[in-house]
């Protein structure tokens, strides 16, 4: 046994560990159950009993040099990971690109086409007071859109003070428009895109968080038809270049007149189909001239300037150009789902 012990001490001190799976086969030549080190183990049983001591002594030093040799080898730097990033055959690792979120893609799209035709971008705070969200944007005191149901209150005064002291989460990004017109003087040529939020129960077709572009232009001589043609071009840049619009009359408490543009369905060319629900028209944005009397009380001469405005939500516009029509999708952060925006290279 004293011989074997030893030629097997030479070998493992002899070992190369050059090849990948190596350290594995040493494991397995030597040290498994079935290993040249665990039959010693097992014939030691044989051993004449004046013998034992020094036999026992010399098996086990055998095991412990085996266990170091193997240990040092598999963390060391001539291990299996230096052998392996040598062995060209392996196949490389799965790095995978990162996607843009869709509705960064739509935005990142819309202030493209805008500053273009020269509009710059404002941001402003996600938390708003009532004068910069309703107030100076002309909505009566009693007006519904103020009702709890609609707006996140994070401070409701009592009601014998104005509500234009309320501190609240901002119902659209109009209210950056109320600062610029505040802050700056005409001409004013800008959109506004950002995070907004309603009191609305989440479901396919609403989210109580989700995203605007809202663009206001105001100059001297600024008309209806300045609007007509703006929204022509963001509508054919966005959809392609043979969309139609058509304006239907609406209501905004801050512009006069207003409407509400659709675009011809691109889908099926305006004849009908079930994304249009068979009218060839889809519903893409409001907008209006902005009214006197938020030029008035954002200290803008209404007599000299005029101005449009127009605002649209990106999750509606990523709707009819993804055809994803559940809006609870984009906010799941499914990587299934978000996978499916990577860019193509
Ligand atoms: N602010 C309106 C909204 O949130 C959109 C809009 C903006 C309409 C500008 C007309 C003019 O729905």
């Amino acid at each position: 046994m004293k011989e074997i012990i030893e030629k097997i001490k030479r070998e493992i001190e002899e070992y190369r560990f050059d090849s990948p799976g190596s350290t594995e086969q040493f494991r397995i030549r030597y040290l498994s159950r079935r290993g040249a080190i665990s039959l010693l183990f097992d014939d030691f049983r044989s051993v004449p009993a004046d013998l034992k001591k020094e036999t026992g002594k010399a098996l086990n030093e055998l095991k412990n040099l085996a266990q170091d040799i193997l240990e040092s080898n598999s963390r060391g730097s001539l291990s299996e990971s230096a052998v392996s990033l040598n062995d060209y055959t392996r196949p490389g690792y799965p790095l995978e690109a990162g996607a843009r979120h869709p509705i960064s893609i739509v935005r990142n799209e819309i202030i493209s086409i805008f500053s273009r035709i020269g509009f710059t971008v404002s941001e402003g705070p996600e938390i708003e007071d009532d004068n910069h969200v309703f107030s100076k944007l002309n909505f009566a005191p009693d007006h519904p859109a103020r009702d709890m149901q609609d707006t996140f209150f994070i401070s409701r005064l009592s009601d014998e003070r104005s509500s234009v002291d309320d501190i609240l989460l901002r119902t659209h990004t109009s209210s950056v428009q109320v600062r610029v017109m505040e802050n700056e003087k005409p001409p004013i040529r800008t959109i506004s895109p950002g995070r907004v939020f309603r009191n609305e129960a989440v479901s396919a077709r609403a989210h109580c968080i989700f995203h605007q572009v809202e663009g206001l232009y105001i100059d001297t001589n600024v008309s209806f038809a300045d609007l007509r043609q703006t929204l022509l071009f963001f509508s054919r840049e966005m959809f392609g270049p043979s969309v139609e619009i058509r304006f239907r009359p609406s209501y905004f408490p801050f512009t006069e007149p207003s409407a509400e543009l659709d675009v011809s369905c691109r889908l099926c060319s305006g004849k009908g189909c079930n994304v249009c629900k068979h009218t060839g028209w889809l519903e893409v944005l409001g907008c209006g001239m902005v009214h006197q009397a938020v030029l008035g009380a954002c200290g803008i001469d209404s007599e000299k300037y005029t101005g449009f405005a127009f605002g649209m939500g990106i999750e509606r516009i990523a709707m009819l150009k993804y055809r994803v029509d559940d809006l609870r999708l984009y906010f799941e952060n499914d990587i299934r789902f978000l996978s499916q925006f990577r860019p193509v290279f």
